[in-house]
């Protein structure tokens, strides 16, 4: 049984044939509305999301199944203090696969570890968001009519967006990709993503903090908001929230051809004139994103089909030997779940947390 927890959990030639499933599915509706008559999607939803959790949603009905959830974790057993393996466990007796949000890092992977169906990752806290990522790429396979040799600039906040997370992740699979990190200093992308995703690749990249001057260069601009809920600091969301405003002015800037994406909601990072522009591709971009989950409720659905047998961790792991730092973390507030690091550098002495993928030094091991 597979389930999806971040992009990587993916081969190039999975997301390929997934890319060619959505587009069948465009020509031919008809052929896939009884696709998963009997089927349930149950979704569970721990954090806000309009587009995410209604997307799954017509995604699954489209398909001829069903759906159950919840959209408030004030609704659910949570706000009774149940663990996320208990809920993920129990939603298991009821349905068929689950799509979970939640904001907390790892929790969709500490769910996949006790459900006994598939289990969808729908964003979990600023870590990743690879079904998003997935629209994304139908997205740009359709505007541009491939996935390689394209220069892909990122502007806004790269570090608590998750969705820029998982998108990087899956375009450093592909040849030719060059991207551009614009963003304030405060804003940087996480070195998660620096050190272990653009120079583990030798993926060639930029950062600067000037939209105006990256602009020309771009075949697609990629814009994110500013994350309001996940700063600690208030006055530092106050400071950097305009921090870049797309205009049509600026779109002059522009490539005749590059295409403006954006993972919405927008707040006022992208002018409501610019819509108007044929590069816009925002709201194609959304519904881009239901065809891909449903090509992917199919794709995890056969695979559980085929093989029941949750998948484990692979390579060495370090059990309750390191304490993840990192607040935003499921293990930080379910205190029964073990810690568990994986050894990603061997020689230089680097682990990551199972869960939300935090850095730590193998010698900072309790002996
Ligand atoms: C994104 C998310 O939830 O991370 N939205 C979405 O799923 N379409 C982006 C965001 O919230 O800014």
């Amino acid at each position: 049984m597979r389930s999806l927890i971040d992009i990587p959990d993916f081969s190039v030639a999975e997301l390929d044939e997934l890319i060619a499933c959505a587009n069948d599915i465009i020509r031919n509706p008809d052929a896939y509305r009884d696709a998963c008559r009997g089927k349930k999607l149950a979704t569970m939803f721990f954090e806000p999301s309009t587009r995410t959790r209604l997307s799954f949603e017509a995604a699954m009905l489209e398909l001829g199944g069903s759906v159950i959830g919840f959209s408030d974790p004030e609704t659910s057993s949570a706000a009774k203090g149940e663990s996320v393996a208990d809920t993920a466990r129990v939603v298991s007796c009821y349905a068929d696969i689950i799509a979970m949000r939640h904001p907390r890092e790892g929790a969709p992977y500490v769910a996949s570890q006790s459900a006994t169906i598939p289990v969808i990752n729908a964003g979990d806290g600023g870590h990743a968001h690879p079904t998003q990522t997935l629209g994304d790429l139908l997205t740009i396979h359709r505007e541009k009519g491939r996935l390689d040799h394209l220069t892909v600039g990122f502007c806004g906040d790269l570090k608590y967006g998750r969705t820029v997370h998982s998108l990087i992740a899956a375009l450093s699979r592909y040849e030719g990709i060059k991207i551009v990190l614009i963003s304030p200093e405060e804003l940087k992308l996480p070195d998660y993503v620096k050190l272990d995703v653009l120079e583990k690749c030798s993926m060639p990249y930029t950062e600067t903090a000037s939209l105006e001057e990256a602009m020309p260069g771009l075949d697609i601009l990629y814009m994110t908001r500013i994350q309001r809920e996940r700063f600690t600091d208030p006055e530092e969301y106050e400071r950097l929230k305009d921090s870049y405003i797309l205009t049509q002015k600026k779109m002059e800037l522009a490539k005749a051809d590059m295409s403006v994406m954006h993972p919405l909601p927008r707040v006022n990072e992208i002018s409501v004139k610019v819509d108007s522009d044929p590069r816009a591709c925002y709201f194609r971009q959304a519904k881009n994103g239901k065809f891909m989950r449903m090509a992917l409720i199919l794709k995890l659905l056969e695979e559980a089909k085929i093989n029941p047998e949750r998948e484990k961790p692979e390579g060495e792991l370090l059990v309750n030997e390191i304490q993840c730092r990192n607040p935003r973390c499921i293990s930080a507030c379910e205190q029964e779940l073990d810690h568990v690091f994986k050894v990603t550098d061997q020689a230089g002495g680097v682990c990551r947390c199972l869960y939300c993928e935090s850095k730590e030094m193998i010698q900072e091991r309790k002996n």
